[in-house]
């Protein structure tokens, strides 16, 4: 790959607004551009370009990035691709790593492939007699044409070696053939390994075809595997599969979401649903390869997997995956044990779509009502065991859905909200987990508010600690990718959590440096600052200079999240925030979030005065 220098002449050599412009029509606005975002559907434009700091981004749905990342963003390319455009475009030389280039020449040749095969799959699918019946089978699944057309559904032939030979005839060598898994060798040589099944093409994220899943139609033999799909080879990984992620892709950028199915027949009927954002591994348990894949392009995950005992045990593992790489998780739970697929069939897409819509529930929410489901309550062990279920499901969440469930657990077992509370730092303090005590908190309206403060107790003095939040959650981001990824998301609104100084490093940080490099470096990151940006971020050094915090405390990281998104529910700033995300003039946004914030440190002020 090309060294760190490099990728930055890439950067310097790019006019970002002349970049943007091929995809999306820009206006002025002060030192910056903006326009729609091509990323999301909008009428009012905000996605906003710097030519200054070679950035784009979409203050609506936070997609953007530098020019590389906007690149691959908008042409669905990989990093090196689109490194490689921006080099050529600007007549800046990179070196490429010969090793790169050849493994990237070798893939495209069993790229190839399974093209020619995807190709021929749907040809016979139009053109043969066992092709009617498959389509036949098909529509009435509720898949049309066009449907069939979009994921290019095709059929393998009868058994024997009709893909063999014409991939021999387009000259591919049988040992590259085999090394996709679309043959295996038998006494009389080799023969298709997919026969008679309908055939659903997969791909990677950059719509490369990796691989198939075949399924059995007409008259079965019940002992026949209903799918089979692509064995492990060199383009196939099951554990990293992810079926439909090519068309998902945008959908997921655009929806900030991404939706996890069971089969790819969920997700072809939550497609044509309007659902687009959809995924399914194949057959197999979320691995966290997958979901931090999905991570790359968010962090909101709704899983909707089929309502029987197995779905629901699947969803709980799945739940654990998701927030083990950072999500936010919501689930779809559909009536009376149907899947996606059997709904829109009898109720219709438009049905579904509003089904899913309004029934989207916390994933709290659904292990909170998981854990008394067939419980005998009466029972003090199994009565202790729920109560242990819900502890556990709190240990990592925010103060506030502690309190929230807390509530409703004291609510549905009947015993009083101190003595649960009780019970909480009870289980905790045994497991040595954060104590239950009363903060004082000065953002918080009610006075007895109640607060988890974390053991080991922060350093930092109690009067300094919320004007430091913010800070010291810039420190925690620098510790790794993976936490600045998961603040960012934690912290989902910028506009209203973060101060404007702090955001514009904050984007600078997450869509600008974390998309290059892989581990923090001060001088890298000084260097993507403007002069303003510069001075502000030496304030912030100093600050926590100040504070004498130096190093990464979990728990500390959680509290500062945790006080941000207080601080945003407490303040009714609401209405600012919607005027700047409608506004054009990033200036009098800026101005607007300044007069917010300003108003902030007055109510603190006078708090302090008080006491
Ligand atoms: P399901 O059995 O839930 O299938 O398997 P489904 O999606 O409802 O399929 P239809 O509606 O009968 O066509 C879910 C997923 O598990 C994998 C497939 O990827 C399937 O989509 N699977 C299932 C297999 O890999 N092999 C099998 O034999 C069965
Ligand atoms: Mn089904």
């Amino acid at each position: 790959m090309a060294t760190r220098q490099e990728i930055d002449n890439v950067i310097d050599a790019t006019d970002m607004v002349a970049l943007v412009s091929e995809y999306v029509r820009l206006e002025k606005a002060g030192k910056n551009y903006k326009g729609l975002c091509p990323f999301h559907n909008e009428d009012t434009p905000s996605f906003v370009v710097s030519a200054e700091k070679k950035l784009a981004h979409c203050f609506g749905c936070g997609g953007g990035g530098n020019p590389i990342k906007f690149l691959m963003d908008i042409e669905n390319i990989d990093f090196a691709s689109a490194l490689n455009k921006l080099a050529k475009r600007n007549g800046v030389s990179i070196t490429e790593n010969t090793q790169f280039v050849d493994k990237k020449q070798n893939l495209t040749k069993y790229y190839k492939i399974m093209q020619v095969a995807t190709n021929f799959y749907k040809k016979y699918l139009d053109n043969s007699s066992s092709g009617l019946e498959a389509k036949e089978y098909l529509n009435k699944r509720g898949l049309n044409d066009e449907t069939i057309k979009v994921f290019n559904i095709g059929l393998s032939p009868k058994p024997g070696d009709t893909l063999y030979q014409i991939l021999k005839e387009s000259e591919f060598l049988e040992l590259d053939i085999n090394d996709v898994g679309l043959i295996e060798k038998g006494n009389k040589g080799y023969f298709d390994l997919f026969a008679n099944r309908i055939m659903f093409p997969i791909y990677d994220e950059f719509n490369n075809p990796i691989g198939f899943s075949g399924r059995i139609f007409g008259d079965t033999d019940k002992k026949i595997a209903k799918y089979v799909n692509t064995r492990d080879t060199v383009l196939f990984r099951k554990s990293d599969v992810l079926f439909n992620i090519n068309l998902a892709k945008p959908e997921i950028l655009k929806n900030k979401r991404v939706v996890l199915y069971e089969g790819q027949m969920d997700v072809i009927a939550s497609y044509k649903s309007g659902i687009k954002e959809a995924i399914c591994t194949m057959g197999t348990a979320l691995t966290i390869s997958q979901a931090r894949l999905l991570s790359k392009y968010t962090n909101n995950a709704v899983i909707c997997y089929d309502g029987d005992k197995a779905g629901i045990a699947a969803s709980l593992k799945a739940i654990n995956v998701f927030r083990n790489a950072g999500f936010n998780v919501h689930l779809v739970l559909l009536p009376n044990g149907m899947d996606p697929d059997e709904f829109v069939l009898k109720n219709g897409e438009e049905a579904y779509k509003e089904y899913f819509e309004s029934h989207l529930m916390d994933a709290n929410q659904y292990i909170f009502e998981q854990a008394f489901i067939n419980k005998n309550l009466n029972d003090s062990i199994v009565l202790e065991a729920v109560k242990s279920q819900i502890f556990d499901m709190l240990s990592n969440s925010s103060s506030t859905d502690k309190e929230v469930y807390l509530n409703k657990l004291s609510e549905r077992i009947n015993v009083s909200y101190e003595s649960i509370i009780a019970d909480f730092n009870r289980y905790y303090n045994s497991t040595a987990m954060p104590n239950f005590v009363d903060n004082n908190d000065d953002f918080i309206p009610n006075e007895n508010y109640p607060y988890y403060e974390q053991t080991p107790k922060p350093i930092i003095p109690k009067n300094a600690w919320n004007h430091s939040c913010e800070l010291r959650l810039f420190m925690y981001a620098k510790s790794s990718k993976e936490k600045a990824l998961y603040i960012d998301n934690m912290i989902s609104d910028r506009m209203d959590a973060l101060s404007i100084e702090n955001q514009s490093l904050w984007v600078t940080l997450i869509n600008s440096f974390y998309e290059n490099y892989a581990v923090f470096d001060e001088a890298l990151f000084i260097k993507m600052l403007n002069e303003e940006e510069v001075k502000h971020y030496t304030n912030i050094l100093d600050e926590l200079r100040k504070f004498n915090i130096n190093e990464y405390n979990d728990e500390d990281l959680h509290n500062c999240i945790a006080k941000l998104n207080e601080i945003k529910l407490v303040n009714a700033n609401k209405q600012i925030s919607s005027k700047v995300k409608n506004d054009m003039d990033l200036e009098d946004a800026k101005k607007l979030i300044e007069k917010k914030f300003a108003n902030r440190r007055k109510q603190e002020l006078l708090k302090n005065r008080r006491k």
